[in-house]
């Protein structure tokens, strides 16, 4: 009996902390098929999957480790032409569904984490620094209170910027660029002599996206407004199309 006592708190304590995970619930509504991908950072040993079909509707519930960081973004307009599969927007490039540690190949609309970071706080934020494909959400579950949800909701590609347009073979805009992908200069991409919080203010083109989606980042250095944090201990739905 004692022994059995011991093996069920030993187990107990194992599954509470040694393999504590978070779980992601990716939920597409938009009213198409999309493919999330994901990538995880930090020399960290890839997800599984790194990247799935999810139609319509459909939710996918992901564990993962309680350290993880990484990204996530949903590929559309995918299609398999010969053995060889690839996607309108966001394409990861591996030629199949999975994205086997290849990342968002811009523009993509981004969510990032950084779980259990500096001062046991999980570090989130959505990202058009890549630019933008779709609109998404990242909303805290069962975590404290204090644990706010960040989006972006709006379609920047109905007020994006001709020279920031790619437009698809129907000739309907599908992404919007990031002034830094468009025209690879230092004031856009904050390098060189813009390399610096205080020398990268924004700019006419990352107001565009800020416009549209106000708790996201717009460009590199849009941290103060942009970064969410919530004690370790959360799980995260990540929804697409909100
Ligand atoms: C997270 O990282 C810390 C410190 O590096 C380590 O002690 C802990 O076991 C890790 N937890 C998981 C679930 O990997
Ligand atoms: C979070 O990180 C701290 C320090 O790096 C570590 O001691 C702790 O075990 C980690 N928490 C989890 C749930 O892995
Ligand atoms: C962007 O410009 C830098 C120099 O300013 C150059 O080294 C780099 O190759 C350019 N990147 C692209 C994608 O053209």
């Amino acid at each position: 009996m004692e022994t059995q006592a011991l093996l069920c708190l030993t187990l107990a304590f194992l599954f509470f902390s040694g393999t504590h995970s978070v779980t992601f619930t990716i939920k597409n509504n938009c009213p198409y098929t999309i493919w999330p991908g994901t990538l995880t950072g930090g020399g960290l040993p890839q997800l599984t999957p790194t990247g799935l079909e999810l139609a319509s509707g459909a939710s996918l519930a992901l564990d993962v480790s309680a350290n993880w960081s990484g990204r996530m973004w949903a590929r559309t307009q995918c299609s398999d032409a010969n053995g060889k599969f690839s996607c309108g927007t966001a394409n990861c490039g591996s030629g199949q569904v999975t994205c086997n540690g290849a990342g968002a190949i811009p523009p993509a609309s981004l969510v990032e984490f950084t779980l259990n970071g500096s001062g046991g706080q999980d570090f989130y934020d959505v990202s058009l620094v890549d630019g933008f494909n779709l609109p998404l959400t990242i909303t805290p579950k069962g975590g404290s209170a204090s644990c706010q949800s960040t989006s972006c909701p709006g379609n920047v590609n109905q007020v994006c910027p001709p020279e920031l347009a790619v437009k698809g073979s129907d000739g309907s805009l599908i992404v919007c660029k990031s002034a830094c992908e468009a025209f690879n200069q230092s004031q856009y991409c904050c390098t060189g002599d813009f390399s610096t919080p205080d020398r990268c203010p924004p700019t006419q083109y990352s107001k565009v996206f800020k416009d549209q989606c106000p708790q996201a980042y717009s460009y590199a250095y849009d941290d103060k407004t942009s970064t969410f944090t919530c004690p370790t201990g959360a799980n995260y739905l990540v929804t697409f199309c909100p």
